[in-house]
């Protein structure tokens, strides 16, 4: 009978045996730390190379670091191509093929210092379960609702797993940008979601999302708390999964009164605040409250965002008077005047960069790039801000 195989059967078998169960345990342990450490390194990549981490570190740079809201959008043929390709935008936001290709065209066309997370704000009230289309040439349509009832037991993770393709659209855009470039992710306000959710779309009065806060007051309360819960753990998993700062977008911050704008504005972006710096600490979030106006100085101080994105009605002197001794700026060339190009860019362009270019500051718009900016403006602005020297 042939003697049994086992590696225990000789002394000489027994040690070849330990030594390679030992060589492959230090595999595996190599294989752990050094996957641990790239985990490390790609969610909090070093703060001091990427230009736009360093501005939101309280750096000053010159020329200062760029990049444009709503970059990724209809003004770039490529952007239509891939457009024409899936019969409905949400489609779009949802398969990562596409949101990762439309994310990067601006970055290969301009190579912006921060490439925008290609999604919608929207996507927050299609994950809690309402539905969300979005029509041409009339914007977003979503659900009509009878009342909030239904988004007050949403399931995290049925959330999650709407969101999923979002998730997966962060981690492939991050392996694919260089040192330099920030990777942004994003969610709407509440107060600004929340107008979109009970108006059913785009609105020029917000009369019905008024009339909504003011005869139910607490039915809006709660929906503005499962807006924080929701937004808090949206951003979160955008973060875990490779996002390096976070921009709130409240577009519609502007037409609340002054009593309005605390409660609604100031007191749910801190609350979203707070909660992520507990999980990450040194995350940077930009605040956008649109038309926020003289208020913009109370959201800075007390919502705790580390940058604030200003829209072109802030004048640049009020600016660095009053806003850029309180924290990093970004803005505010107006997106009407890209459109225009040529000598009212230019001027607008250099009166923005000499008022607020020596503090910590990021170029960007007053507010999201029009379809029908010419490409070649977008180009010539580029070319503007990176030669741009601040004269001592
Ligand atoms: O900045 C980027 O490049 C990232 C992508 C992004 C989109 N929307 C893509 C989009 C971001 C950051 C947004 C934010 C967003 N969406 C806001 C806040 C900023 C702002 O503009 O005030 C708001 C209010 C929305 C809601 C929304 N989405 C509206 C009102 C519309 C219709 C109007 C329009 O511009 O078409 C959208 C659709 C939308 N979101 C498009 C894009 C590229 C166009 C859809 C298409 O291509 O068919």
């Amino acid at each position: 009978m042939e003697k049994s195989k086992s590696p225990v059967s000789t002394g000489i078998h027994y040690y070849n045996y330990f030594s390679f169960n030992l060589f492959i345990v230090y595999i595996a342990q190599y294989k752990t730390i050094f996957m641990t450490l790239k985990q490390k390194t790609k969610h909090t990549s070093s703060p001091s190379k990427k230009p736009i981490l360093q501005v939101l570190n309280g750096k000053s740079l010159n020329p200062p670091p760029f990049w444009l809201m709503r970059q990724a959008g209809r003004y770039l043929p490529e952007y239509r191509k891939v457009r024409s390709q899936v019969e409905n935008f949400l489609n779009l936001c949802l398969t990562p093929k596409h949101a990762v290709e439309v994310t990067l065209q601006p970055i290969r066309r301009y190579n912006m210092d921060a490439a925008i997370l290609f999604s919608d704000i929207l996507m927050v009230p299609y994950a809690l379960g309402q539905n969300v289309d979005f029509r041409k040439s009339e914007g977003p349509v979503l659900e009509k609702l009878s009342n909030i009832s239904k988004f007050c037991d949403f399931n995290i993770e049925t959330f999650h797993h709407s969101l999923g393709p979002v998730y997966e659209t962060i981690n492939l855009v991050k392996e694919e940008l260089d040192n330099n470039t920030t990777l942004i992710g994003f969610c709407g306000a509440p107060w600004t979601v929340a107008t979109y959710m009970i108006e059913g779309g785009s609105t020029r009065d917000f009369t019905r999302v008024m009339s909504f806060a003011r005869s139910q007051p607490e039915a809006f309360h709660g929906l503005l708390s499962i807006l924080i819960e929701a937004s808090f753990h949206y951003l979160n998993k955008q973060i875990t999964s490779g996002a390096e700062v976070i921009q709130i977008f409240d577009s519609w911050a502007g037409v609340l009164n002054e009593k309005e704008f605390r409660q609604w504005v100031i007191k749910p972006t801190k609350e979203i605040i707070q909660r992520l710096h507990v999980q990450h600490p040194h995350i940077p979030v930009i605040g956008f409250p649109r038309q926020a106006g003289p208020l913009y100085t109370d959201y800075i101080k007390e919502t705790g965002v580390t940058a604030i994105s200003l829209d072109q009605t802030a004048s640049v002197a009020w600016v660095a008077k009053n806003i850029q001794p309180l924290c990093a700026v970004q803005g505010n060339l107006d997106p009407r005047v890209l459109v225009a190009g040529g000598e009212a860019m230019q001027e607008s362009l250099q009166e923005i960069l000499s008022t607020l270019g020596e503090a910590p500051f990021i170029f960007n718009l007053g507010h999201g790039i029009l379809p029908t900016t010419p490409p070649e403006h977008v180009a010539e602005l580029t070319a503007c801000i990176r030669s741009w020297s601040q004269k001592t």
